[in-house]
């Protein structure tokens, strides 16, 4: 798979990246399907498989429940063949999210990842909105503290998991990375995907399949051709713990690159 920059900010990614919140999380998740959490072999086997079909971008977060935890401790040194992204600003713990952009919780919530996933670098650590793009950063301190994160040499590349078209074109202007949502039936936020085009901004794209709720393989392959078709996509961030699906989406990717070359 020819990987593509995230950007300006020099990590070059896959177009598919494995999303992580089912290695980790299975209670207050909107799938379509009830599901148990995968024992550590059958992480390792999806991992492994990911590799060899070419992706080298891992999408995790705190609010995943175990998800970090689970891929600090099962990649081990095999940590330097991925792009890690995680997030900041919200925590799953007992059964309930929460919300915190405060500048000490930002620091520590990184620091907590870093431990979590025995590593002394994140690639890019996005802020997971709550919805509120424009508070979080009219408010500025959780901003502030990944810009020193950076600085620090901590994290490579900051940005926002943005919920609004505001937020995103905010996050566009002001930081180096965005995830948006864009899928066959949302397609709200294709402004901020201009824009990111036009500023050389790196774009990952969420819920790109609508959270699992596509109907069959050819719905698949049309979503991942949407996806592309849009300016400057860096990478499509898809969750799955079914290795025939991974197998499935790098096909359907395939054939989607091919059709609009
Ligand atoms: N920041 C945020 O607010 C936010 C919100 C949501 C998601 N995200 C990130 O973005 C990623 C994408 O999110 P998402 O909401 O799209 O959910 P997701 O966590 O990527 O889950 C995708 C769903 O699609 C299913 N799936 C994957 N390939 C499939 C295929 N070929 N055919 C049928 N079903 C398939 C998966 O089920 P199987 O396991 O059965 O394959 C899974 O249930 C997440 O993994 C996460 O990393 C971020």
């Amino acid at each position: 798979m020819e990987l593509r920059p995230l950007g300006s900010t020099g990590l070059q990614v896959s177009p598919l990246g494995l999303g992580t919140v089912k290695f980790g999380r299975n209670q207050q998740v909107k799938y379509p399907r009830p599901f148990a959490l995968p024992d550590d072999r059958a992480v390792l086997s999806l991992l492994a498989l990911a590799r060899d079909l070419g992706l080298n971008l891992l999408d995790t977060a705190p609010a995943y429940g175990s998800s970090q935890q689970r891929l600090g401790r099962l990649l081990g040194a095999a940590r330097r063949d991925w792009v890690i992204v995680s997030k900041v600003g919200e925590v799953f713990a007992d059964g309930v999210s929460r919300f915190d952009f405060s500048y000490a919780h930002t620091v520590a919530s990184v620091e907590h990842s870093l431990r979590t996933l025995r590593t002394d670098y994140l690639d890019c650590v996005l802020v997971h909105s709550d919805g509120d793009d424009g508070a979080i950063f009219d408010d500025g301190a959780a901003i502030d503290a990944l810009r020193e994160l950076q600085r620090r040499g901590l994290v490579r590349a900051i940005g926002m998991s943005s919920k609004t078209v505001d937020g995103g074109l905010r996050t566009v202007a002001e930081l180096d990375v965005v995830m948006a949502t864009c899928n066959l039936a949302y397609n709200d936020e294709l402004p901020v995907l201009e824009a990111a085009a036009a500023r050389g901004k790196g774009v990952l794209i969420k819920k790109g399949l609508m959270s699992g709720h596509v109907a069959d393989a050819d719905m698949v392959e049309r979503s991942f051709a949407h996806v592309f078709a849009q300016p400057g996509v860096s990478s499509m961030i898809v969750g799955t713990i079914d290795p025939a699906h991974l197998r499935d989406n790098v096909a359907a990717l395939q054939r989607a690159l091919e059709s609009l070359a």
